[in-house]
């Protein structure tokens, strides 16, 4: 058993808790290797910004949760080496059952999901208890989840959305005991969000997606007040990187994602950790493919995962910046 606190991480209890009062959410970045890690901790560090490390199931995969744990534990090593102590919470994101949560939190996690969302509501309610009366004996935090996300992702799939039913959330939150609770308001994973035709065209051309459903959130905080809510499936899908993408040999077609300014009303309102992992995997695509292009002789990874890193730094500065609201708030 390897508690989060000897790697010194912090749960998310508190770190929400701040961001509710502060009017932010709290950047929840997926990593699967060295860089994307370097990159958030270099962000997170230089924008002064609270961070989520988040393990998938694909990421455990292929990465080792062995491996992963130390990396967690390095990472708030190293931030404190780059001269700034921001409280880091490893969680696992999309938890698929109970021995899946328990493993990550026995190995070092200090927050998990239990995401019984694809279970019928009793059933996903029972497991998501289970889940929470095994968590807190160790003080790690759990967030829950009601209502489908529509979209795909390696591990990650439904193909369509359900909202979360706002007569539902109390009932919930208080059966299961869940420290937090993700919705589904219109985000969706991956790249591909919408459909075009679902969009309609500003005056420079540019498809404008859906709006959240703000009423369903606004709602929901009606209902539970001040408890703190999770968007998954919130990646804008900048199209600079697609266009770099498909520019340099790539072929992402109908990539759709959610405009900025809907995060960043989000962030405002008790919405408390924002999902983030497609935007990561394009900006890093998008660095390796130009690279690769551009200088066809090279073969040292260092001199194309080098310039990848640095484009998902400045990405994540820029959302911690100018999305979250979280820069200055570690
Ligand atoms: O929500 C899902 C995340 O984007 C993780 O994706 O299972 O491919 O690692 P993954
Ligand atoms: P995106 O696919 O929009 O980045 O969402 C990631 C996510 O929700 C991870 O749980
Ligand atoms: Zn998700």
């Amino acid at each position: 058993m390897t508690s989060y606190k000897d790697l010194g991480l912090v749960n998310s209890r508190e770190m929400f808790a701040k961001a509710m009062k502060g009017g932010y959410a709290v950047p929840a970045y997926n990593f699967n290797n060295m860089e994307q890690l370097q990159a958030i901790i270099q962000a997170c560090v230089a924008t002064k910004s609270p961070v989520i490390l988040q393990v998938s199931k694909g990421a455990r995969d292929y990465a080792n949760i062995n491996l992963l744990r130390n990396m967690a534990k390095g990472a708030s090593e190293y931030a404190k080496e780059l001269g700034c102590e921001i409280p880091i919470v490893l969680h696992l994101d999309h938890g698929d059952s109970f021995e899946t949560c328990k493993e990550c939190i026995d190995n070092g996690f200090s927050s998990v999901m239990i995401d019984g969302s694809h279970f019928s509501y009793e059933e996903n309610i029972a497991l998501t208890k289970k889940v929470v009366e095994y968590a807190h004996k160790f003080d790690v935090t759990v967030e829950g989840e009601l209502g489908v996300l529509a979209g795909i992702e390696d591990e990650v799939s439904a193909k369509h959305s359900t909202y979360t039913e706002p007569d539902e959330v109390i009932d919930f939150v208080k059966r299961t005991g869940v420290d937090s609770l993700a919705i589904s308001i219109g985000t969706s994973h991956g790249a591909n969000k919408f459909k075009p035709e679902q969009c309609q065209r500003n005056e420079e051309g540019i498809l404008i997606p859906p709006p959240l459903r703000f009423d369903i959130l606004e709602e929901i905080e009606k209902r539970l007040p001040n408890f703190p809510i999770v968007l998954h499936g919130s990646s804008s899908v900048p199209q600079e990187y697609v266009k770099t993408i498909n520019e340099f040999g790539g072929k992402l077609v109908d990539s759709i994602g959610i405009p900025e300014e809907q995060l960043r009303r989000a962030a405002k309102s008790a919405v408390c950790k924002i999902n983030i992992d497609s935007d990561g995997r394009l900006a890093m695509t998008a660095a390796i493919r130009k690279t690769m292009a551009e200088k066809p002789g090279e073969f040292d990874p260092r001199k194309y995962l080098g310039p990848a890193r640095e484009a998902l730094k400045k990405m994540y500065i820029h959302k911690n910046e100018n999305v979250l609201g979280s820069a200055n708030q570690a």
